[in-house]
C-alpha cells in the first residue's frame, strides 16, 4: 500500500509546548469493580475538556487493544502512534529502524506524536519508547491525561512473543531486554497522571478499570481546581 509521506516524519521541526507535568496526585487502581462503567461516560467526556486520553506502557502491555475499546465506549476517535508513524514514513516500524536506525525513528515518533495531540482529542496508543522523550511527555501533560498501562514481566513476554515485529527484542534475550526496559522506563513512566494494571483477564474488564480510575482522577483535578 502506498502512504503519502508527510512533512512531520521528515526533518521540519515542529513546534513544542514545554510545561510541567500535572502535580495531581496520580490515581492508582486495580481491576476489581465492573459495576456500572457507562455511568462514568458523560461524567469523563465533560472534565476532559477537550484533552486526550494517552495510553503509555511497555510493549505488550495493551495499549492498542485497550485503547480502542476504550475509544469506542467513549465515543472518541482512536489513534495507534505507531500505525500514524508508519503512514508518514510510507515504511513499516521495523523498517524505519532498519534503514534509517532508532534515533530517526524516535524523531519522527515525537514529530507525529505532537501532531496527533494538537489536531483534535482522541484516545492515542503511543509506543512503548515515546513517553521517554522530555518533549513528548510534555507535550501529553499539556493535551492530555496519560493512563500507564502497567503490566509484569510475564505478562509482557507472553503477549510479545506472538509477534516480531518489535526491533528492540530481536535479540538472543528478549527477556533480559524486556528486564532492562523495565528498569530504565518504569520511573519515567511513574509520572503518569493514573496507572492501571493490565492483567491477564478479559480486555473490556481492563478497559472499565480505565474508565473508573479517569472519572475518579477528573474528579478530583476539577475538586483541587474548584
Ligand atoms: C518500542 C515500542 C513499539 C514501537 C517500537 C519501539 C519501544 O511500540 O514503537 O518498536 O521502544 O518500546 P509498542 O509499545 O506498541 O509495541
Amino acid at each position: 500500500m502506498f502512504y503519502g509521506i508527510r512533512q512531520d516524519f521528515l526533518l521540519e521541526l515542529a513546534d513544542h509546548h514545554v510545561n510541567q507535568a500535572s502535580t495531581l496526585n496520580r490515581v492508582q487502581t486495580t481491576v476489581t469493580d465492573t459495576s456500572k462503567p457507562d455511568e462514568n461516560v458523560a461524567d469523563i467526556l465533560s472534565r476532559l475538556n477537550d484533552r486526550s486520553i494517552v495510553l503509555i506502557g511497555l510493549m505488550g502491555a495493551g495499549k492498542t487493544t485497550i485503547g480502542r475499546r476504550l475509544a469506542k465506549k467513549l465515543n472518541m476517535p482512536f489513534a495507534d502512534a505507531d500505525t500514524e508513524i508508519e503512514k508518514a514514513a510510507g515504511k513499516t516500524v521495523p523498517e524505519i529502524f532498519e534503514e534509517h536506525g532508532e534515533q530517526y525513528f524516535r524523531d519522527g515518533e515525537r514529530r507525529v506524536i505532537d501532531r496527533l495531540l494538537q489536531e483534535q482529542p482522541r484516545v492515542l496508543a503511543t509506543g512503548g519508547g515515546a513517553y521517554m522523550n522530555a518533549d513528548t511527555r510534555s507535550t501529553i501533560a499539556l493535551n492530555g491525561i496519560s493512563v500507564w498501562l502497567k503490566a509484569d514481566f510475564d505478562l509482557l513476554m507472553k503477549r510479545v512473543r506472538k509477534r516480531s515485529n518489535r526491533p528492540l527484542l530481536k535479540s538472543d534475550d528478549p527477556e533480559a531486554v524486556m528486564q532492562k526496559l523495565i528498569e530504565e522506563r518504569y520511573p519515567v513512566y511513574g509520572e503518569a497522571n493514573i496507572v492501571v494494571e493490565s492483567k491477564d483477564v478479559p480486555h473490556d474488564q481492563i478497559v472499565v478499570a480505565c474508565m473508573e480510575t479517569l472519572a475518579r482522577h477528573l474528579c478530583r483535578e476539577e475538586a483541587a481546581h474548584a
